[in-house]
């Protein structure tokens, strides 16, 4: 049963564990891996709960190799099993975020997120893929006019090849992102 009150895991541990990933290994995701991946993904939070977007999951060899041409031959990607592809919809998401914004490129974002840890947890990686050519991308995927893509990851078991990275959690310090009582 739900309880607010219990702690369920160690969330930090898979937060902590998340790294963008940038070579894989040519080795199939099982099923039920997956499936527990997409699910994460499925339950992210959503502006008013309208849940405006999907998520295409390429693993055609030859429609993989487009999308790297189309996000700057980022040749990794195409190593991954799957290439996720975040679309938004603008029309049937919340519309007054902040009184002058809609809530899809969030929302997407948030889902992202949610699949980006549950995969960091299942052992797999990923890479948020902000650099492409959205409507080449739209092209190789027969995306419609209204939908946006607001990014990619490719989702595979990771290759090793950068897990010594010294840059890996190098962020700035509470100190400079976290403000107390005012902007000033
Ligand atoms: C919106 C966004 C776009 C990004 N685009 C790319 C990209 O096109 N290629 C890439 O290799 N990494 C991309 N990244 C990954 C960031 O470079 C990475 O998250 C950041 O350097 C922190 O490293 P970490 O993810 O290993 O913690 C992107 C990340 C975000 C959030």
């Amino acid at each position: 049963m739900y309880s607010p009150f219990t702690p369920v895991m160690d969330i930090l541990k898979a937060i902590k564990k998340r790294r963008s990933v940038r070579g894989y290994l040519n080795k199939g995701i099982p099923e039920q891996v997956l499936d527990r991946v997409l699910k994460a993904a499925r339950l992210a939070p959503t502006a008013a709960n309208k849940q405006p977007f999907k998520l295409i999951l390429v693993t055609d060899k030859q429609t993989k190799s487009k999308l790297v041409e189309a996000s700057k031959r980022q040749a990794f990607i195409a190593e991954a099993p799957i290439v996720v592809v975040g679309c938004a919809f603008p029309e049937e998401s919340y519309q007054n975020v902040g009184g002058t914004r809609t809530s899809e490129e969030i929302d997407i974002s948030i889902v992202f997120d949610h699949l980006m840890l549950q995969a960091a947890e299942e052992c797999l990686g990923t890479c948020w893929i902000g650099a492409f050519d959205e409507q080449q991308v739209k092209a190789i995927l027969n995306i419609p006019p209204n939908v946006k893509v607001v990014g990619l990851t490719p989702l595979g078991y990771p290759s090793g090849r950068e897990s010594k990275s010294s840059k890996h959690l190098e962020r700035k310090t509470l100190d400079e992102i976290v403000l107390y009582e005012s902007y000033k």
